[in-house]
Order: C-alpha cells, then sequence, then structure tokens
C-alpha cells in the first residue's frame, strides 16, 4: 500500500465537492482515472456508498497499490482495477462501455503528464459519460495565460525541467477540449493550497 501525502490531504477537501455535486440518493457509476495510490477511491466510496467506483491506473505499481487498499478495505462498491492510458481513445479503456457513466474524476494528473493524456480524458469522458454526467478534475491549473500565486509558478517551471511535457494546463484550453467532446465547464471550485475542482458537464444532446 503505497501512501501519499497530498491524497491525504486533499481527500475530504475533494469529498465534499463530491457530495454537493453528485445526487447520493440514486445508484451511480464512477470511473477514477489515474487512481494513483488508491487513498482516494477507498476514501471517496467509504463515504458515497451509492456510488460503484471502477479505479484505475497507467503505472503497474500503483495499480498493485491500489489492489492492497481493496484487500484492506473490503467494499463492495469498488471494482478491481483495471489498467488505463488517458491518452488512448477509450476503446481502449478496459471496456468500459459508451454512455454508461455518471461520473470521471481525475486528480493531480493533467499537469504530470504528456498534454495527449488530457487531450484523452476529455476526448474518452465525453464518450464513456452519460448525457449530464460529471468530469470532475482537481489539479493546479493556468487562468488565461496566468498562474498564481508565485508557488504554483514555481511548480510548473519545476515540472518542466523535470519534463517539457508537463506543465500546468490553462482552464480556457481544457474549456475548449470540453466543448469539442460534449462537455462544458460549468463550475470551478477554489480548494485549499491554490487548487481548483473543475466541474465539466456533459450535455444532454451532443
Ligand atoms: C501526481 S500522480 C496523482 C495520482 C492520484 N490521482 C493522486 O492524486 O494521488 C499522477 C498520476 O498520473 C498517472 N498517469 C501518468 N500518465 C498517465 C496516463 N497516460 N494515463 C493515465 N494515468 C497516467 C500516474 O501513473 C500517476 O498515478
Amino acid at each position: 500500500m503505497l501512501s501519499a501525502a497530498a491524497a491525504e490531504r486533499n481527500k475530504e477537501p475533494i469529498l465534499v465537492v463530491l457530495r454537493e455535486s453528485l445526487n447520493t440518493g440514486r445508484l451511480l457509476q464512477a470511473l477514477e482515472i489515474s487512481s494513483g495510490t488508491g487513498q482516494h477511491v477507498i476514501h471517496f466510496a467509504q463515504a458515497l456508498r451509492n456510488i460503484t467506483w471502477q479505479p484505475s491506473e497507467y503505472d503497474r505499481k500503483s495499480l498493485v497499490s491500489i489492489e492492497a487498499y481493496r484487500a484492506r478495505y473490503p467494499l463492495n462498491n469498488v471494482k478491481p482495477a483495471i489498467h488505463l492510458d488517458a491518452s488512448l481513445p477509450h476503446q481502449y479503456w478496459g471496456g468500459i462501455q459508451p454512455e454508461t457513466l455518471d461520473l470521471v474524476l481525475n486528480i493531480n494528473m493533467m499537469h504530470i503528464s504528456p498534454i495527449a493524456c488530457t487531450e484523452g480524458l476529455f476526448k474518452g469522458a465525453g464518450a464513456v459519460l452519460k448525457p449530464h454526467g460529471l468530469l470532475l478534475t482537481y489539479g493546479p491549473y493556468a487562468v488565461n495565460g496566468r498562474i498564481t500565486p508565485q508557488s504554483n509558478v514555481d511548480f510548473d517551471y519545476s515540472l518542466r525541467q523535470r519534463n517539457p511535457e508537463w506543465g500546468l494546463r490553462d482552464i480556457s484550453l481544457l474549456s475548449t477540449l470540453a466543448q469539442r467532446n460534449g462537455l462544458f465547464l460549468e463550475k470551478m471550485v477554489d480548494m485549499p493550497a491554490n487548487n481548483k475542482c473543475l466541474l465539466f458537464r456533459k450535455e444532454s444532446v451532443v
């Protein structure tokens, strides 16, 4: 079981946004893309029992960690983790069928992966979400070409030094990608430590 300090810190604030944004009285289907250690999916599944969660990861070590969390915290609303590369078309997303999901959740991936992953995330979410379904992303973002505060500017710089394909994504770019794929930016929520939750809603008629 891997443990990420950031995930431990942000799991409760993100849960608050999930609770406010989702219907807790209906049975829902969710896919988490880039589940990381598995800390988030277990926390959310314990709190939101009406949602069946499908964790996924690109990294094989993280997949082992998610399965270790599932073994430690047996929950009948968390499916076995699947290997999923967000940059690939949804037809390669472990058999997930079009228009079957109420929620696609993606935490802290876009800035730390090539832009193809961000593009694939929006394209895939546009396909697998039901009409009115929600794509909820969390992380640090640029707003209209501007990154604030200085700590996020420094973070963006350090990411680009590590890998020129990484870096904070601009919300205006994400809105464009959303629109191209039948989604629209419905809401932005400021989160602790200069992060945001972005809520993209799938249009009812695409
Ligand atoms: C900073 S970690 C965040 C993990 C987790 N969501 C969290 O917040 O603790 C970034 C994650 O993006 C994943 N990732 C990188 N490339 C990916 C890809 N092509 N498709 C899906 N996930 C990817 C990594 O494996 C890693 O788990």
